[in-house]
């Protein structure tokens, strides 16, 4: 019998910094100290009182399945982590427990999207996101955007390229890899114009928390047809505990709790009862002490690869990337990215990794590592950049 993979998976392109990553890992092996600028996860541990919480579940030994949609007593922290924060009541029948943002993203399209149909994105964006789109069998309809628009769809985008078989649309905020953030006044009118043309609204808020100056906007404060993806992974920390959360609208709550039992069964058990003491007033002050931190480590980075030469057309106002023009030096932002690692010891993630536009001029520079890590950085990018 000859194997054969199926089509869907020639749509799918490998992550290129994962070659650098393990030529990262070649190099260290032989001695080598590599400054990693690539990791999309903070460096931060999941602070001790949440894996305390999981360890206490654990001990007791009991580790079974939970309902799917989750554990009522974390439902309920979102539901008044939602108040607190944006101000919006939720029924908490809304809100399901998933495996990270990605099982998110997985339960929000399984239920909307159908053989052919298209969902927009811009680009440069997340390149998972619209991976799950073509897992559907969806089709993605990748709209340049550039620091004109804060690197984010924008209402006039999504009704230019609205076509018949348009669903919906995809907007991160803050986006990976720039890091801007979609104004309130913006996020509104794209949100109108979803719903005035008939489509879904999926937003992908898992760097909320990560805003330095203003407040990020959830979809939610506009409508309440919108479909929320959350996580665990980024405020919170908790990368490799895999939860994060969805909302959606009342009318999916059956279908997605279907899905749900049916994809996942649940999410794991331990995880969620971590997820309920992230909630701790305690834990919270401490996740804001560690978010000014990643403001000060963007203010410092932003200023040096601005020193250095490097352009970047809009201030990242959250998330922890910075994402850099590097065509005063390159014209290939994948060679350079090789060339940086090998000869300086600093690995970042190149542009490709994020879609076609600006993709060979721009790389991401990930603060998720301390000042004093990124000062040797720039030193070794000072020294590579003056061969
Ligand atoms: C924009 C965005 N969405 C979703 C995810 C998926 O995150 P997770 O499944 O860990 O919650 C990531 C991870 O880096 C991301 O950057």
């Amino acid at each position: 019998m000859k194997l054969q993979k199926s089509q869907r998976m020639n749509g799918f392109s490998p992550f290129f910094v994962m070659e650098l990553l393990q030529r990262a890992r070649e190099l260290e092996k032989l001695g080598n100290n590599i400054i990693h600028m690539e990791i999309g996860e903070s460096d931060m541990p999941t602070p001790a009182e949440v894996i305390n919480a999981g360890l206490e579940f654990l001990k007791k030994g009991e580790v079974k399945y939970t309902p799917a949609a989750g554990l009522p007593e974390l439902r309920s922290k979102i539901v008044d982590y939602y108040q607190q924060t944006y101000a919006v009541d939720l029924l908490p029948e809304r809100i399901f427990i998933t495996p990270g943002a990605s099982g998110a993203f997985l339960l929000a399209l399984g239920v909307v999207l159908n053989a052919g149909e298209e969902i927009l994105m811009a680009d440069p964006c997340y390149p998972c996101n619209s991976n799950f789109v073509k897992f559907f069998d969806g089709i993605v309809n990748l709209v340049n955007v550039n620091s004109s628009t804060n690197y984010q769809l924008t209402a006039q985008h999504i009704r230019k390229n609205w076509a018949t078989n348009s669903k919906g649309v995809i907007v991160a905020s803050p986006s990976n890899p720039t890091g801007t953030v979609i104004s309130g006044n913006e996020f509104r009118k794209a949100i109108l114009q979803v719903t005035e043309l008939g489509g879904y609204f999926f937003s992908d808020e898992i760097y909320h928390g990560l805003v330095y100056n203003n407040k990020a906007h959830s979809a939610l404060e506009f409508s309440d047809k919108a479909f929320v993806i959350n996580s665990f992974s980024k405020y919170f920390a908790m990368t490799g505990w895999r939860i994060g959360w969805l909302v959606v609208p009342e009318f999916f709550i059956e279908s997605v709790e279907r899905l749900a039992q049916n994809l996942f069964i649940s999410t794991a058990t331990h995880s969620q009862y971590a997820a309920i003491a992230a909630f701790s007033e305690k834990n919270l002050l401490e996740l804001e002490a560690r978010k000014n931190e990643f403001q000060k480590r963007r203010d410092f980075l932003y200023d040096r690869l601005l020193e250095l030469g490097f352009e970047i057309s809009v201030k990242p106002e959250g998330a922890f990337y910075i994402y850099a023009n590097c065509s005063r030096f390159t014209d290939n932002s994948f060679q350079f990215a090789k060339d940086l690692l090998e000869q300086a010891g600093v690995a970042v993630t190149p542009g490709k990794d994020f879609g076609k536009n600006e993709e060979k001029s721009h790389v991401r520079f990930a603060y998720t590592a301390s000042i004093d890590k990124m000062s040797i950085a720039i030193e070794r990018l000072e020294r590579f950049l003056c061969r």
